[in-house]
């Protein structure tokens, strides 16, 4: 296992939109077991494919006590409803938060690491962690569901000032 390094705003495997995962390879379990190394490693909630420039849609996502995790390949979030609005971060944006509206509640169909389908539900954070790396799967980001003019805020303030050195204490919501 190694702790592998994350892809950071700019780069482009960060834009590229993930293909499926075919198999469950050896090379794919690895992947699996360095993404969950790296997630704690950057104390992040949920880590995509892509931020550690594997284009694959695969995601690994914090237990809810922050003890295990869970892979999640191939996701397809089947159903979702409400609405909310609260600050999200992004391990590719260092110290970069915003408000950003999402879905209250999702459920999400994906294969487990062995190949069974599983249905997850989430509401709330869990929720918002599942429909951020969703997006990741995309090449998404959720600066892109900003208003036009706090992304572009937010856009030259990276340009001018790269990222915060000392983000890593303000990670607790970085996805
Ligand atoms: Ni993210």
């Amino acid at each position: 296992m190694a702790i592998l390094s994350v892809r950071k705003y700019g780069d482009p495997a960060l834009r590229r939109r993930a293909a499926p995962v075919e198999a469950v390879t050896p090379d794919v379990r690895k992947i699996i077991a360095d993404m969950v190394d790296t997630m704690y490693d950057e104390v992040g909630l949920g880590l995509a494919a892509p931020q550690v420039g594997v284009s694959l849609r695969l995601m690994v996502v914090a237990d809810e006590e922050g003890r295990g995790a869970r892979a999640l390949i191939n996701p397809v979030i089947t159903e979702q409803g409400g609405e909310i609005v609260a600050e999200e971060g992004c391990l590719s944006l260092p110290g970069v938060f915003a408000p950003v509206k999402r879905a209250e509640w999702v459920r999400l169909d994906a294969q487990d690491p062995d190949g069974k389908t599983v249905t997850v539900n989430a509401r709330g954070l869990r929720a918002r962690v599942f429909q951020h790396e969703m997006d990741h799967l995309d090449g998404v980001l959720f600066i892109d569901r900003l208003d036009p003019v706090t992304r572009d805020r937010i856009k030259r303030r990276i340009k001018k000032e790269g990222f915060a050195e000392d983000a890593a204490a303000h990670r607790a919501f970085a996805l």
